[in-house]
């Protein structure tokens, strides 16, 4: 399974959402996560993400994230829609020592 990791915070950028083709993302109010269950390990959604936030679960950068998607995407709403970024997406861009600032 892919995974969406720290990047994503406070950025939320969505271009993930609309390329996903089994609509497998799910929405909190800073981050979104995917449902390990349901990836199909297509990859199409990686290179689309501007903030480099998606990694396959094996990825050394994907370290502790598959719970935290998994824990999420049984909480948090469906989204199939890309809606605008977070209001200040390009300030957080790239930023680190975001992971305490997600939002559940
Ligand atoms: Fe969706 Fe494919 Fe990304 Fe999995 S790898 S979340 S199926 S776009
Ligand atoms: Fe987040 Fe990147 Fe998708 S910032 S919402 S994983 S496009």
């Amino acid at each position: 399974t892919y995974v969406v990791t720290e990047n994503c915070i406070k950025c939320k950028f969505q271009d993930c959402v609309e390329v996903c083709p089994v609509d497998c993302f799910y929405e909190g109010e800073n981050f979104l996560v995917i449902n390990p269950d349901e990836c199909i390990d297509c990859g199409v959604c990686e290179p689309e993400c501007p903030a480099e936030a998606i990694f396959p679960d094996s990825d050394d950068r994907a370290t502790g994230w598959l719970e935290i998607n998994r824990d999420f995407s049984e909480q948090w709403p469906n989204i199939t829609r890309k809606g605008d970024p977070l209001a200040d997406a390009d300030d957080w861009k790239d930023k680190p020592g975001k992971k305490d600032l997600l939002s559940d």
